[in-house]
């Protein structure tokens, strides 16, 4: 189609469940994707997936944790698709354990993806969206960060710091032409999910109003819609797409 050339959008850890929704929906609305995940195999089949769609997108592999590898994929997200206007800071991992049972390694890994990465990435993005004086950031957070979680002192910990980040961020770059938000899911059906225990799952799902998980898609349409201009008044917020969970 001819005229104005595709957005560029970048979504980390964007290989399976709610990135790769998320990567799939800015993709049909019209975004050029760079689809990034710590598994080649990963990043690259859902690239494909969009390409297939008739969309466009570009597979970047890399840990967001590494300087290194934030610089290539932001690289490889220019070279192929120009300045991202969107970035998704989506790239997660779970792990569960009694806080007396919390060693070190686990703690820093737990920062080093999700508040490091979140770091990294908004860095190498930032500096360009300032320039143009246009831009959206959406971090991924968890419901998680706003009311704790059993045996998820680190990963509650790390999702309270990406609210935090969202907010002090927003209040810094919103007057020029920056708009940063976060989204704090609920419980959606992916593979992180499942890594959590069954007694947890059980019991969380008997706590919801809505009755049910969410689905990766419905939190990818929260992302849509505050990647959108309809979402102009949007600033630092964190939205919750979480069955009802929570009710901020
Ligand atoms: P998932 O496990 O299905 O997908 C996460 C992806 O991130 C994986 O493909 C993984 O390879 C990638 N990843 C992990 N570390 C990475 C790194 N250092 N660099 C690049 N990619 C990396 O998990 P899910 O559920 O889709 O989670 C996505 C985000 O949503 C995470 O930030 C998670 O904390 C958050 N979240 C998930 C909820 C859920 O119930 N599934 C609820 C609230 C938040």
């Amino acid at each position: 189609m001819a005229g104005a050339p595709s957005p560029a959008a970048i979504v980390t850890g964007a290989g399976s469940g709610i990135g790769r929704a998320i990567a799939l929906r800015l993709a049909a609305d019209g975004y050029a994707v760079l689809v990034n995940d710590l598994s080649p195999e990963r990043s690259q089949s859902v690239a494909d997936e969009i390409v297939r769609a008739g969309g466009k997108a570009t597979a970047a592999a890399g840990d967001v944790s590494s300087e290194a590898d934030v610089h290539r994929i932001v690289e490889v997200g220019t070279t192929a698709h120009g300045a991202a206007a969107l970035l998704v800071n989506n790239a997660g991992i779970a792990h569960q354990t009694l806080f007396e049972n919390l060693d070190v390694v686990d703690f820093d890994r737990m920062f080093a993806v999700h508040v490091r990465g979140t770091f990294l990435m908004t860095k190498a993005v930032l500096r360009p969206m300032l320039e143009r004086c246009e831009g959206v950031v959406i971090n991924v957070a968890s419901q998680l960060g706003q009311i704790g979680g059993v045996e998820l002192v680190h990963y509650s910990g790390a999702k309270a710091a990406i609210i935090g980040m969202t907010k002090a961020l927003a209040r810094e770059v919103s007057s020029r032409g920056v708009r940063v938000n976060a989204v704090a899911p609920g419980p959606i059906n992916t593979p992180l999910v499942m890594e959590l225990s069954d007694d947890w799952r059980a019991a969380k799902k008997q706590q919801l109003p809505l009755g049910r998980f969410g689905e990766p898609e419905e939190v990818a349409a929260t992302v849509s819609f505050l990647a959108s201009p309809a979402a102009s008044l949007f600033v630092g917020q964190t939205l919750g797409p979480n069955s009802g969970d929570v009710m901020l």
